[in-house]
Formats: C-alpha cells, sequence, structure tokens
C-alpha cells in the first residue's frame, strides 16, 4: 500500500518510563524499558531498544545512505534523495502477500528531523548507538539523561582526501582519537611526503591504517578520499551491522584486517541468497538488487567503495545497467 504523506503530528506525551512518541504520517513509534514498537494501520512490530537506536542512529548519520536501510526485516526507509520512503513490510514477501505492508513517502528534512528528535529523546546517558557493545553502556531501563555528544558526533565526508590542507584531519590522541584495543599492534609511522615546490597542496599521502586504527565508532562508512564519483569509504566494523543494506547500486568490500561474515538476501524478499566469508585481501562485489548484514567477531577494517554516481539508480531499476559489475 502506498499513500501519500500526512502532516507529522510531532512527539506526544511522555509515557511511564520517560519516553515520548512520535508519529510520523500515519505511522506511530514508541519504546519503553526494553523494546521500540512501530505501529502502521495495518500492523505492529517490536524491536529491542538498542537494535532499533543502532539502526536510526546509522539511518540519520548516513542522512539515509544509498538504497534501503532495513532495521531488520519489516521496518525501514528507501532513499529517493530528496524524500524518503518510510515502509514496514514493504521488502517483506510474507508481509507483502498478506497486503499488510504499508509504505509513506516523506521529505527528507520532515524525517530526518523526527528521527534525529527520536535519537535524542530515546538514547539514555552512557549508551552509545556507534560504539561496540563492549566499548558502551546499555540501552536499556527508563529515561535516564541523554548522549547527545555520541549522537551527533561529526561523520568524516572529505573533499579531496583526509589530510589535505583545509580537509578533514589526520586522528590523533588529542582529537579525542586513541588508538582502538584491538589494533594496538597497527604501526603509527607515516609516510615521507616530498612534493615538488607548488605543488605542496596538491600531493599528499597518510598512514591509512593508522587512521583507521583510531576509529571510535563501528559500521560507519566514512568518506576519506574523492575522485569523481568514486569514494573510498573505510570503516571498522564489531558485532552485527545495526541494519540491512539494500544496495541500489554495486558496492566494492575490500577486507583489510581481520574477517567479515556477510548473509546475503533477496533484496525485495528477503529470501537468503548466500553467505560470503571475507578474510584480509578478499574483494567482493555486492550486486544491485540484494541486501546484506554483516557480523564481525573482532574488530575488522573494512575498505567500501561506492559509486556516487546520482545516474545509477534509475540505470539499473530502468535495465539500461546490469545489477552486478561484470556480466560475462
Ligand atoms: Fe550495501
Amino acid at each position: 500500500m502506498s499513500v501519500t504523506a500526512p502532516i507529522q503530528t510531532g512527539p506526544g506525551e511522555a509515557n511511564v518510563d520517560g519516553y515520548h512518541s512520535f508519529r510520523l504520517g500515519e505511522f506511530k513509534f514508541s519504546r519503553d524499558e526494553y523494546f521500540v514498537y512501530v505501529e502502521w494501520p495495518t500492523g505492529k512490530h517490536v524491536m529491542s531498544a538498542d537494535a532499533f537506536l543502532r539502526a536510526l542512529q546509522r539511518d540519520v548519520a548516513w542522512q539515509f545512505f544509498y538504497g534501503i536501510v532495513n532495521f531488520d526485516g519489516v521496518v525501514g526507509t528507501v532513499n529517493h534523495y530528496g524524500t524518503v520512503d518510510l515502509f514496514a513490510g514493504r521488502y517483506n514477501d510474507v508481509y507483502r502477500k498478506a497486503e499488510l505492508d504499508h509504505l509513506e513517502n516523506f521529505s527528507t528534512a520532515l524525517i530526518k528531523s523526527t528521527f534525529e528528535e527520536m535519537l535524542d529523546d530515546w538514547t539514555n546517558d552512557g549508551f552509545d548507538p556507534f560504539a561496540s557493545p563492549t566499548e558502551t553502556g546499555s540501552a536499556f531501563g527508563i529515561k535516564r539523561g541523554n548522549n547527545r555528544a555520541a549522537i551527533t558526533r561529526h561523520r568524516v565526508t572529505a573533499a579531496r582526501m583526509v589530510s589535505m590542507p583545509g580537509d578533514e584531519p589526520l586522528r590523533t590522541n588529542d582529537n579525542g582519537h586513541p588508538i582502538n584495543r584491538h589494533f594496538l599492534d597497527v604501526p603509527q609511522d607515516e609516510p615521507v611526503k616530498e612534493a615538488e615546490p607548488g605543488f605542496e597542496a596538491e600531493v599528499n599521502a597518510f598512514n591509512f591504517f593508522a587512521y583507521l586504527s583510531r576509529s571510535q565508532v563501528t559500521w560507519n562508512p566514512s568518506v576519506v578520499s574523492v575522485c569523481g564519483d568514486s569514494l573510498y569509504c573505510p570503516t571498522t566494523e564489531e558485532y552485527i551491522l545495526p541494519i540491512i543494506h539494500g544496495n541500489d547500486r554495486v558496492e566494492w568490500f575490500i577486507q583489510l584486517s581481520d574477517e567479515l561474515i556477510w548473509q546475503v538476501e533477496d533484496r525485495d524478499t528477503g529470501a537468503a541468497l548466500a553467505k560470503v566469508t571475507m578474510r584480509p585481501g578478499d574483494v567482493a562485489a555486492m550486486p544491485a538488487d540484494i541486501r546484506h548484514q554483516g557480523y564481525a567477531p573482532k574488530r575488522a577494517m573494512l575498505l567500501v567503495w561506492e559509486n556516487a554516481d546520482p545516474d545509477l539508480p534509475a540505470l539499473i531499476s530502468s535495465g539500461q545497467l546490469p545489477s552486478v559489475p561484470i556480466v560475462i
């Protein structure tokens, strides 16, 4: 079912546990000590509060990212780059066949501001949705304070490349980026740079592994270099990717350290397709018609290579481009 978005009615009164409820169109979101509830005219869904907040944090920070951000197998968002679909059961074969799915389209500004309010209201003091489970406190219990510093932290988006003049800085202890406990053995020496006179602002290099070893967050691809539409988006991973990402273009993964296990499903139905285990040096191209969720037993370094060409989703969905990188 698809309807035009009604006006947001905003947060309601706080409940007995201290949390406000939020409405977006005909969707209602509420939480209590343990759970988040999502209601729409034909259904009601429940998620663990910590899993929901981890997913919500990514959707907000990534500004709805490429394609589909599934919070789980039922609820999620689709980015149309200017507007966003909020759906329940739309990419779930059982909900679809039972005609219990629901989808509404909102301006990006409206859904983003509502999600930001919800994230702020429901994130308690001491819980960091970006952190690994062993590096943060509990999401559960009655409302206690907030963690505004954590949920609004700066996301790296380089204009050219990290370390370039005027661009995103290198990470150091002094700017709040100590080496992560799992990467204490990563060498921290920086390369020698010898630019020809006049090219000092054009030629640069940095220790990429040292940079990643100081990531304070998990499952948060951030842009460290840009060449046209080619974006290098490395990230460190630990525990479970809090969302199931539905691609709208091919994504390349290069495993830089440790191990990731990817569960790959059909993007539209959720049917299981493949399990991909990636070890250092492994390269995978994730097709444009799948969705995937990663598992990292130890903190791992992953390079996600994205093609930001805005024409890609339409070219692929219309069949003008294949959903795989190479057709043999
Ligand atoms: Fe993806």
